[in-house]
């Protein structure tokens, strides 16, 4: 088999477990990939910090500019905006493919990334960005591409799941089980991200974008956390037949025209016989109504390190048969497409 370069930016929850089951699949891995996928490199911020899985230490460099010149594939799982914008848009334009995991970068600076990736033929892989494990993003943007998504309800955070699921189910305390959830590696650095809906919010942006063929800016989607929950609203909601979770609901609200659309994240009230009520711990489901396919559900791991590491090495190897394949014209496009509804339009009443 062709070598195929992978450099890994990141080694944190899932960076350290996509190093750990690309070098125990290796052999699997460049059948199904048609290529050897070398981690030439694993650039972090300390080098000694201690990681989820032992790694061999001279993999580890603090160089990522060095990394990623030259490199076939550039995984980036840092997280954050800068600078992990700065890093995929070099690697983009010395021709990488890259996949990421970054909902907080795509969700804010998204377009300028596929641009920049469209300029120079290059292609962003991210299912990892979105529900963990669970395969949304493909569906979304290629299997339903065919379709006319109206809605999609989505538990798209699994550290306010695995929460609220706690405190439903066992009548926890809020600041007990958010540690329990930061010990197991569901919360993101800051759990603020988690609580007060920033991570899910940009993660219905992602989907948003896809589901109705627009770019869906962060800033257009209402946001509620889940700080304001307590024991009584559980409590209450529990009497009343109905369970708390946070949810991601984006939707076409024009229907005569179908030229609008809400995205907003907050705490609802999801009746017990929904499917949605029995996605418990740190799960995550995404119900999806489309015009013709009717209603589809997908569900699964919406966090942690592994998981997540299973959707990002799901990417790689789509990536190395794109560049086995010679780069262009294996049925994949970066984006849905082009903008279809305006910013303007976007509509976070409800
Ligand atoms: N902190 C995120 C969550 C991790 O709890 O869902 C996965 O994106």
């Amino acid at each position: 088999y062709r070598r195929l370069r992978v450099a890994l930016l990141g080694a944190g929850v899932v960076g350290s477990q996509v190093a750990a089951l690309l070098r125990q699949h290796a052999d699997e891995l460049a059948d199904r990939a048609g290529a050897h996928l070398e981690i030439v490199g694993i650039a972090v911020r300390d080098v000694d910090a201690p990681r989820a899985v032992d790694l061999p230490r001279e993999l580890f460099t603090t160089d990522a500019e060095s990394l990623i010149v030259g490199a076939d594939i550039v995984i980036e799982l840092m997280g954050g905006i800068e600078p992990a914008r700065t890093y995929l848009l070099q690697a983009i334009n010395s021709g990488a493919d890259v996949v990421t995991a970054n909902k907080a970068l795509l969700a804010t600076h998204g377009p300028e990334i596929f641009e920049a990736a469209d300029q120079v033929g290059a292609q962003v892989y991210y299912e990892a960005a979105a529900a963990g494990a669970i395969p949304i993003i493909r569906p979304l943007r290629d299997s339903l591409a065919g379709d006319r998504v109206q809605r999609i309800m989505g538990i798209v955070n699994g550290t306010t799941n695995y929460i609220l699921d706690r405190m439903d189910t066992e009548g926890a305390d809020f600041a007990d089980v958010l540690r329990q959830a930061q010990e197991l590696g569901y919360a993101e650095a800051d759990p603020t991200a988690d609580i007060e809906g920033y991570d899910a919010a940009q993660k219905a942006a992602i989907l948003a974008s896809l589901a109705f063929h627009t770019s869906v800016p962060l800033d257009a989607v209402h946001r509620e956390g889940i700080t304001q929950i307590d024991a009584s609203m559980i409590e209450s909601a529990r009497k009343a037949g109905y369970v708390i979770k946070l949810l991601a609901v984006c939707e076409r609200v024009a229907e005569e025209t179908g030229d609008e659309i809400s995205v907003r994240v907050y705490p609802a009230l999801v009746p017990r016989e929904h499917p949605l009520a029995s996605v418990h711990g740190a799960n995550n489901a995404v119900f999806v109504q489309a015009e013709a396919a009717g209603n589809l559900m997908f569900y699964g791991a919406g966090a942690g390190g592994v998981q997540t590491a299973s959707a990002v090495l799901g990417d790689v190897v789509s990536a190395a048969r794109r560049h086995i394949a010679g780069g262009v014209g294996v049925g994949e496009s970066t984006r849905a497409n082009l903008p279809l509804l305006p910013f303007g339009k976007v509509n976070t009443q409800y």
